[in-house]
């Protein structure tokens, strides 16, 4: 079974007492016994904190994939290893020498990300995309359907999931996370939401770095495929 709760994000979307909101990322990963998670947000504190009042144990996870270098997926890592400081972290070629060394002087292990690879059985990396900010999003195989996480889709999020179709062979069910919309014209978001369904993918989570607007504009196009991302919430497949 497949499990992925929000850890962090701008959004808060639960009624549990006590989970903040934080501009920035992550998202823990069950898979039957593979524990994974996606990006750290952009501090420590607010994902063990929000980790805890979720029941979410880190020392649990087994690999961390980085999607790219900015603050707002790397600046809770150090207070990630703080509690695990035996996952494998799983980073891009191009991400710059201070994420590495930190990850170094904590006793951590890394791996350097270039093209596609798995991490575990059924957990993929689409590999560093883009020509501007290269960024790596991660692609689940559920039965031959295929979700797609993205930290802030810098490469594009109609991009990168007509890549993981292409390089995993199986349509996208799922796509979610930050898609990097915001302040872009309502009819460009709309093309883009609805290029998305032409691919195939049935529904959209778009949180983070995507824009109230665009948001908006997501839940219109995916109608009952829409789900609302943010910190608490848990899509189960
Ligand atoms: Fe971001
Ligand atoms: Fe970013």
């Amino acid at each position: 079974m497949l499990r992925i709760t929000t850890l962090y994000d701008n959004y808060v979307r639960s009624s549990l007492p006590g989970l903040r909101s934080g501009w920035g990322f992550s998202c823990f990963i069950e898979y039957d016994d593979k524990v994974v998670l996606f990006d750290t947000g952009a501090d420590g504190q607010t994902l063990l904190d929000n980790a805890e009042r979720l029941r979410i144990d880190l020392r649990e996870v087994q690999v961390v994939a980085l999607s790219h270098d900015h603050g707002d997926h790397t600046g809770g890592l150090t207070g990630f290893l703080t509690v695990n400081p035996s996952a494998l972290i799983y980073l891009g070629r191009s991400f710059g020498p201070a994420v590495k060394g930190m990850v170094q002087s904590h006793g951590g292990r890394l791996m350097e990300v270039g093209s596609a690879m798995g991490l575990v059985p059924q957990i993929f990396t689409t590999g560093e995309l883009g020509r501007g900010v290269k960024e790596q999003s991660l692609v689940l195989d559920v039965d031959a359907r295929l979700v797609v996480i993205t930290g802030c889709a810098h490469p594009g999020i109609v991009e990168i999931a007509r890549f993981a179709k292409n390089e995993f062979g199986s349509d996208v069910y799922l796509v979610m996370g930050g898609f990097h919309l915001s302040g872009m014209p309502e009819k460009r978001v709309r093309s883009i939401a609805e290029e998305l369904k032409e691919q195939g993918v049935q529904k959209a989570a778009p949180s983070h770095c995507t824009g109230d607007g665009a948001i908006a504009v997501f839940r219109e196009v995916f109608g009952g495929g829409f789900a609302e991302g943010g910190v608490g919430k848990v899509i189960e497949l």
